[in-house]
């Protein structure tokens, strides 16, 4: 089946079985940063942005993506201020699950310019990072909510 989305800012028409997951599909595309870690909706390595919201792309049918607009970190294009807020902290090490939390930093922002420390650590609950660079990610996401007020 055919799937037409808006991916990264592009209308695509994305080749898929009904079954395959968006992931899956994605990855196909050529669009490396969305990665599978777990594969069962646990670690978030997968996150991309349906019409602005993270969701787990091992979890979401490609199909689901009909008409719906598709963002991954390919489509912030490397200077976003999201993305420098992390490069400025040092907010990863081996940078696997970078953009999964990258998006759902976005994500966060959008909804909520100026989230409290609490309100961190819950947007980023579904966000795993193996290397353990929570805080310095915390410290992006308060540096790129500053910024964005500045
Ligand atoms: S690979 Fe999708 S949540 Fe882990
Ligand atoms: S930076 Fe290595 S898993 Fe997060």
């Amino acid at each position: 089946m055919k799937v037409a989305v808006r991916l990264n800012g592009r209308d695509a028409e994305l080749e898929c079985e009904p079954d395959e997951m968006l992931l899956d599909v994605l990855r196909r595309e050529g669009l490396g940063s969305v990665r599978e870690t777990c594969g069962i909706g646990v670690c978030g390595a997968c996150t991309v942005l349906v019409d602005g919201e993270p969701v787990s792309g091992c979890l979401t049918l490609a199909a689901q993506a009909e008409g719906r607009e598709v963002t991954t970190v390919e489509g912030l294009g490397g200077a976003d201020p999201v993305q420098r807020a992390f490069l400025d902290a040092h907010a990863f090490q081996c940078g696997w699950c970078t953009p999964g939390f990258v998006l759902t930093v976005k994500a966060l922002l959008a909804e909520n310019p100026n989230p409290s420390d609490p309100e961190i650590t819950e947007a980023l609950g579904g966000n795993l990072c193996r290397c353990g660079s929570y805080v310095k990610i915390a410290d992006a996401v308060r540096r790129a909510a500053a910024e964005a007020s500045a």
